[in-house]
């Protein structure tokens, strides 16, 4: 029986991963951990019936080592995570972000605990048709400050690895599409969904309809962690984490198969670029992760989520 902390447990990715883990991994005992700054307590409505602990702290004000101490994998989800709000709190991001990482790192140390830590596929930035974990340093250019800490992130786990002894893995996660008791409407597909159910014009940035950019189903996202954790994988490497790639203008397809009178406003952001690139995910391909076909479900989900149910 594996003892796993999550941290960040109630947000998107962690309100799936904690009801997911219990399927992929053999009786986990699964402690969460998160601050609720973001107020998702419905992450913890009708868990089912199974080995968990919720703690109510913040992981970077409180002392976590007694929940440490008696665990072998911590899943470090705690984050602040949104692209255009780190423009006016870069401090912050770093904070929590960078230092969040360093203190989870220490506890890892000192308690022998594995960490599969979360990067982004948004610290690419290049006119190449395709980049991976090998790339050319060039093609490595965060847009954002989020962007900015999720590598400065990347180089402080490598460090603890090949210095302190820490047994990692970082996982670049594409933009997240699928539905979570957690879940957030800010990244693009989802909040294309709420668009269009609601009827209102997609608010597409104007450079965006053609640029491509990873995408990654949330259950492949879940999936995958429970993969690095049942195969051991951790030797400190990178992998990037993708469903598919698509431009604006093909999410907008699917999108309409679905809610076929969807239109669409071009707006402007402070974070849009003219980059256009796709991210190769064939790195854990190769070690025999099977990533979903498609990404048609998750997007059928997340609209479903609000049509009313008959009867
Ligand atoms: N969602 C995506 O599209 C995406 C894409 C790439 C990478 N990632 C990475 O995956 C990780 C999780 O993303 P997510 O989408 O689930 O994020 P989220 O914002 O939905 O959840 C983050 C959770 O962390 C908690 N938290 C924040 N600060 C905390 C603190 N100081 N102490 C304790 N808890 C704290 C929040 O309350 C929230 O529940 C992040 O590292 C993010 O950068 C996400």
């Amino acid at each position: 029986m594996k003892k796993i902390i999550v941290t960040g447990a109630l947000g998107h990715i962690g309100s799936k991963l904690i009801r997911d883990l219990p399927d992929y991994l053999e009786n986990p005992e699964i402690t969460m951990i998160d601050n609720l700054t973001t107020q998702r307590f419905s992450s913890l409505f009708n868990l089912p019936r199974h080995n968990y602990t919720f703690y109510l702290k913040d992981i970077l004000e409180d002392d976590l080592d007694q929940i440490f101490k008696k665990s072998d994998v911590v899943v470090h989800l705690a984050a602040l995570t949104e692209a255009t709000t780190s423009i006016d709190q870069p401090e912050e991001y770093e904070r929590v972000n960078y230092l969040g990482t360093k203190k989870i790192l220490e506890l890892c140390k000192k308690h022998s605990v594995k960490m599969i830590h979360f990067s982004s596929t948004s610290i690419y930035g290049t006119k190449k048709k395709i980049v991976d974990e090998n790339c050319d340093k060039e093609d490595i250019k965060p847009q954002s400050p989020y962007a900015s800490t999720k590598l400065k992130e990347e180089l402080l786990v490598q460090n603890y690895f090949n210095k302190k002894n820490v047994k990692t893995k970082t996982l670049r996660l594409g933009s997240i599409c699928g539905t979570s008791p957690g879940m957030r409407f800010h990244a693009a597909i989802s909040k294309f969904c709420f668009q269009a159910s609601i009827g209102q014009p997609l608010s597409v940035w104007e450079t965006a309809l053609n640029q491509k950019r990873p995408f990654l189903s949330l259950n492949d996202a879940t999936r995958a962690i429970a993969f690095v954790i049942k195969n051991n994988l951790f030797d400190g490497g990178v992998f990037n984490v993708v469903t598919s790639n698509f431009s604006v203008k093909e999410i907008i397809q699917i999108i309409k198969k679905y809610e076929p009178k969807v239109q669409i406003k071009l707006v402007k952001s402070k974070i849009m670029n003219e980059l256009s690139y796709e991210v190769s995910s064939k790195k854990i391909q190769k070690k025999g992760f099977i990533f979903s076909k498609n990404l048609d479900d998750r997007i059928k989900d997340t609209i479903n989520l609000f049509k009313s149910i008959e009867n």
